[in-house]
Parts: C-alpha cells; structure tokens; sequence
C-alpha cells in the first residue's frame, strides 16, 4: 500500500511519555498509528518499520509525533518548521485568556510580577546592587525566587578591572549585552564585546576588563548563588576546552518558521549542562508550550506580554523572565519591529523543543 493512499495522522507537537529503564518501545515511524508517539501496527502492508528502542533509564522525554525529526524516536524541533507561521495562538486560546489577571511590578516601575506557578517578570533596580570595586552586582534568578536548577546575576561593570570572580564547582555562562572589553579566564584573555557568550568551566576564575561601562549576565548552572571574590587567581585554565567565546552571527542562525535563533554557548564548546541562545521574534502571539526545561529570557529588544495561564505581565528592555519546567507560557511581542532576546536554560538541549 503506498503511503499517500493511508490516513494521515500527525501532531505537530510531541508527546510527553516517561519512559521505564530496561523497556522496550516500539516508535511510530509510518504516520499511521492512532497510538501516537508508538506503533499500533498501522504500518502493516506498507514497507515501513517501526523505530524499537529500549529505555536505558527511567526518563520524562519528547517523542516525535510529527515525523519530521531527524533524531527519530525524540523530537528535535522540526515540528516547529511544518508551517511558515511558527504556532501562534488561536483565536479560542486568545478569548480564553481574556480573563487573565494583569500583574504590576512589586515595587513601581521596578521588581516582580509573580505569575503562574513560580514564573515571574522581573524589572532589576540599580538599587539593589551590592558594590565591589568597579563591579555592581545582583541576583535576578536564584534558589529563594523558586528556581531550583538556574541562577542568574546581573552584573554592570564601570570602565576597569573586576576582582577575581568564580562559583566553584560549576558552570558559569556569560552573555554581553553592552560594552566592550575583555574577559581573563583564569589568565587567558579573550576579547568581548556586545552579544558575545562566554563559558567559564567549574573552578575557574574569571575577571572583567571594561573599556567604557558594560552590562553582562551570568547564569550559573546547577544552582549557585554564592559569587566568590577574590583579589588573586587561584586556579588554571583548563586547556581541554579552548574555545570559550561565541559571537551572534546573522549567518549562523537556524529558522524555525518565521523567527530564527541562534545557539551561542552550548555543547559544541564543551557546555553540557547548560543552553545559551539568542533569538528574534516577530509582531505575534505564541501558541501556550511548556519546555522540559528551566529557562531564564532576558529581553534584549523590543516589547509585549508574558501569558502564563491565569496571569500575565509586560515585558520590554531590561526585563528578566523565569519560568520553571513545565510552566505553560506564551511570549507576545507587541513591537512592529519585533523583540530580540537571550535565553539560557538547564538541562542543555535545543531551544526548538517544547510541547
Ligand atoms: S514532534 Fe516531530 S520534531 Fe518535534
């Protein structure tokens, strides 16, 4: 029987299934099954095969449902590609919504507006800046905001040299959103400058150079609040991983349906526990998703309005985002010119993902 002349039945989304360690699974690959992601035997009379795979451990995964993944049985983000429009809201998500309650920032202008479920948009104040030297430093995302995987610090750095920087014992991924200067990494400079990623390996030591005054973050993966100061290095570059700078480059973005994103810091240089990008949404509405992940957005360009379900809040310039995993969300830009941002989020994978 040839393909054409079967039903067919795909999703353009995944299906969450959590997988037992030692099982086998049998993953749909002829588009036929009414049993999505798995083979229900449709296949049969057709020279198609399902994909039989065994579980290596117990494991929540996205499996393709849409068949267009090259990663077979996971999802791989290709869904996201099945149309030019990337998945918008629909007109019944839209009204349904209509009800949801506008959140203000906790203190004026400035702080937080809690949304659903331990997400929240946060407006930073300079005034909740610790100092050190040339360095003004706070906590955006961390252990007492609900966040149990990321941490993130806002930092602004006047023209100069910081003190030696570190949070031992884990990853630490840096993203310039202005200035320029330098990073010294455990005594190996690297230039940086304006949407520039960075990765810091466990147990070294980083300082900053700034030629003028620069804004950075740094998220630091699994949690670590503690940012320990120092006036020496104490530790060595680890020469295992040479390639620590990743620069937006419009040439080396990847599209997905009418927006595109590019990964800056991830596993090609060595980062397995932790995904930086940088992406550019068009005027739209996102369709709700959730991600496996936890993920921290910081708005680079641009504005519109977090929907998390029963709440939703602004968000513009500056703003930092959190939502833990799992937490349905929909990113609205209301700016013509659309809105640039930088995400990072833990565990490591593609920012394509969601469900
Ligand atoms: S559902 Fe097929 S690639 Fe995501």
């Amino acid at each position: 029987m040839s393909e054409e002349k079967l039903e067919y039945i795909v999703e353009n989304k995944p299906c969450l299934v959590s997988l037992k360690a030692g099982k086998k699974y049998a993953w749909c690959t002829c588009k036929h099954s009414k049993e999505q992601p798995f083979c229900d035997g449709s296949h049969k009379g057709t020279d198609m095969k399902p994909k039989v795979f065994t579980a290596d451990k117990d494991e929540d995964v996205l499996l393709c449902a849409c068949k267009a993944t090259q990663s077979g049985p996971y999802c791989d983000g290709a869904h996201n590609n099945l149309e030019e429009v990337y998945a918008e809201a629909t007109q019944v998500e839209i009204e349904s919504m209509k009800s949801s309650l506008f959140v203000e920032r906790s203190k004026g202008e400035f702080g937080k507006a809690n949304l659903d479920s331990g997400a929240y948009v946060l407006t930073p104040s300079e005034n909740d800046n610790k100092t050190v030297g040339n360095l003004s430093y706070q906590p955006v995302i961390a252990k007492e905001d609900g966040a149990s995987k990321l941490s993130l610090h806002r930092m602004t750095i006047s023209e100069g040299t910081t003190p030696w920087l570190r949070y031992s014992d884990v990853d630490t991924v840096l993203y310039i959103v202005d200035g320029k200067g330098h990073v010294d990494i455990a005594g190996t400079k690297i230039d940086i400058s304006k949407e520039t990623g960075v990765y810091i390996r466990p147990d070294e030591a980083f300082r900053i150079t700034a030629n003028s005054d620069m804004t950075l973050f740094a998220a630091v993966c699994p949690m670590k609040t503690e940012l320990l100061i120092t006036d020496d290095n104490r530790t060595s570059f680890q020469n295992d991983y040479p390639d620590r700078k990743v620069e937006f480059d419009m040439a080396k973005t990847n599209v997905m349906a009418n927006r595109f994103y590019q990964e800056l810091v991830d596993k090609k240089i060595g980062s397995n526990e932790v995904t930086q990008f940088i992406g550019e949404v068009p005027l739209s509405r996102a369709a709700m998703h959730r991600h496996l992940y936890e993920e921290a957005i910081v708005i680079l360009t641009g504005y519109g309005r977090m929907w998390t379900g029963t709440k939703w809040a602004d968000v513009k310039v500056g703003d930092v985002l959190f939502l833990p995993h799992r937490q349905g969300h929909s990113l609205e830009c209301t700016a013509e010119e659309g809105m640039r941002l930088m995400g990072v989020f833990y565990p490591s994978g593609s920012p394509a993902i969601n469900y």
